[in-house]
């Protein structure tokens, strides 16, 4: 006797996005998902950058009152933006919850909130509402981010009166430019310190010696750079990153110290950081990677981790997802890129947040002007300082490249890193870019600007070796060396293969049978049993 399929028919699921480009995408593309397989889907979002409906006429929509003030958006202070957004929208949420989706419905609903939303889970909560999170960086970050909450829940962060961002890294980063200390806790122990003057960053490891290169160094720290750091925070950061490696190994973690950053936004972040890691009564947790990447980083937060972890991919590979992009996407650049032979172009693009200066630019334009490959590149309006658009480009530049490079404010750019045009990927290392290019099997050049993309970029070019990380200051000779050895030169032909393999692996994954596709009809049966 055949098996009757189960199916969700009658069964809500309450989506509820942060409000920036990089978190909405994944949220609608696991909301076209989850309404392949027979979900009703509502999109509660805040009326600040709120996403287009028109793109998702299968979705209902509905705004909530968010209460942000003129200032503070205007301040582009995302952090800031967020915990406001925690402390308005709880009551909008619960109403919009009783009054729109649970009078109206009888069905069974079901709330997936970003980890910055948490005002979705006490509302759900109170509700009576499961509710699952959707953590949207990779694996590899939010296991650094565990290590702040933990230290924070010890009183050892924030430091008073001083300045200190948390991001983790590997043991076996390797810096042009650091100094090393190792300091003896007992018998074989150790914990090994390294400054990496040109990133301002400590990397603080533990474990037994080894003979890797970073260790073999002689140069040591001066007191003054590590007097922040006393015994008894060095003890039970041992016992941490011990305890997390499993007993042995080499540490895991890169303390960053950032001398600019202004204090409050530091403790906004640890704030931020330290409440989005309470699950509270969630009942499981979403993460958008895919195993065969992130596993290590994926099996430790497991190991800590009171509920189940649906690790479900790069989501815009198991839906076609109409866009969700916030600005207008210039299509014009793929008829550009029809025109330009197979994997000759390099498309550069710097994300959605990040910006950078006049000197920089001219850099970047050189660099890419010399290495004589094509290039796509997207500069946002407003992300060159001090200019609105590409008024600070150089006009001799303008006029070297000729037709060989092609400016957009805004590209397609899943449907760009598809195009058998497009040989490799400049980009910052946000979570959504950097999966995006892996899935299309496209190397990088990675230079980061901030926070988790500088974890990324680390484990892209010296983990998964899918890419090259520019190491200097912007360089024009080191931009047009790298974009050589990419896409051309015999000696980034590892690389490139590298790359093909691990989309390969990722299609394997994703496709029936595989493990990430199992997981996902997990997640399916999981939110049907509520
Ligand atoms: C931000 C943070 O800066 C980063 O540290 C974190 O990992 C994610 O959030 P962001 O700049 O938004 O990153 O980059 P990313 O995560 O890569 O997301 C950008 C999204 O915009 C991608 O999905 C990308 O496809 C899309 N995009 C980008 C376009 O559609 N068109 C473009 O021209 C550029």
């Amino acid at each position: 006797m055949e098996m009757q399929k189960r199916t969700p028919r009658g069964q809500r699921v309450v989506l509820v996005p942060t409000p920036c480009q990089e978190h909405i995408n994944p949220m609608l593309q696991l909301g076209t998902f989850l309404h392949s397989k027979g979900f009703s889907i509502t999109i509660i979002h805040t009326h600040f950058n709120s996403p287009s409906p028109s793109n998702h006429p299968e979705f209902t929509f509905i705004p909530i009152q968010d209460c942000l003030t003129v200032p503070l958006v205007s301040s582009g202070n995302i952090i800031a933006i967020l915990l406001a957004l925690n402390a308005n929208c709880k009551a909008s949420f619960e109403q919009c919850l009783t009054t729109q989706v649970m009078k109206q419905e009888p069905e069974k609903i079901t709330c997936i909130y970003d980890e910055f939303m948490y005002f979705s889970e006490a509302a759900a909560n109170y509700l009576n509402i499961p509710s699952i999170i959707l953590r949207t960086t990779s694996a590899a970050n939010f296991h650094g981010r565990s290590t702040v909450v933990e230290l924070h829940s010890k009183g050892h962060i924030p430091f008073p009166g001083m300045c200190h961002t948390w991001v983790p890294s590997i043991s076996f980063i390797i810096a042009r430019k650091y100094t090393q200390k190792m300091l003896k806790l007992s018998g074989r122990v150790y914990i090994y310190i390294f400054y990496f003057p040109c990133h301002r960053v400590y990397v603080i490891g533990a474990g037994a010696p080894t003979s890797s290169p970073q260790i073999q160094g002689s140069a040591h720290l001066s007191s003054n750079k590590i007097s922040f750091l006393n015994k008894n925070l060095f003890c039970d950061l041992f016992h941490l990153f011990h305890d997390r490696n499993g007993g042995g190994g080499g540490g895991e973690y890169m303390l960053h110290h950032d001398f600019e950053s202004p204090w409050d936004t530091l403790e906004n972040f640890l704030k931020l950081v330290v409440k989005s890691h309470d699950v509270g009564r969630s009942s499981a947790i979403i993460c958008k990677t895919i195993d065969c990447l992130d596993q290590s980083s994926l099996a430790r937060i497991q190991k800590h981790c009171q509920v189940p972890i649906f690790c479900i991919g790069p989501l815009l590979k198991i839906t076609t997802a109409a866009s969700s992009s916030l600005l207008e996407e210039d299509t014009s650049c793929i008829e550009w890129l029809d025109k330009q032979s197979h994997k000759s172009v390099i498309y550069v693009s710097l994300g959605s947040i990040a910006s950078i200066g006049e000197k920089e630019l001219a850099e970047m334009a050189w660099g890419l002007a010399n290495s004589k490959q094509p290039f796509l590149w997207v500069i946002r309006p407003g992300s060159i300082t001090g200019s609105d658009w590409i008024e600070l480009l150089p006009q001799e530049f303008r006029e070297a490249i000729g037709e060989r490079g092609f400016i957009v404010k805004w590209a397609p750019q899943r449907e760009v890193l598809a195009h058998g045009a497009v040989g490799a990927f400049w980009t910052h290392c946000g979570w959504n870019s950097t999966l995006e290019s892996i899935s299309e099997g496209v190397p990088m050049i990675c230079k980061p600007c901030f926070s988790d993309q500088k974890v990324h970029a680390r484990y892209v070019s010296k983990v998964w070796r899918l890419g090259l990380e520019l190491e200097d200051e912007f360089e024009r000779g080191e931009i047009e060396r790298a974009v050589r050895k990419l896409m051309v030169n015999s000696d980034g032909e590892e690389i490139r293969a590298r790359a093909k393999d691990m989309k390969e692996k990722i299609q394997v994954s994703m496709s029936k049978g595989g493990s990430n596709y199992k997981r996902k009809s997990e997640l399916v049966e999981f939110i049907m049993a509520f």
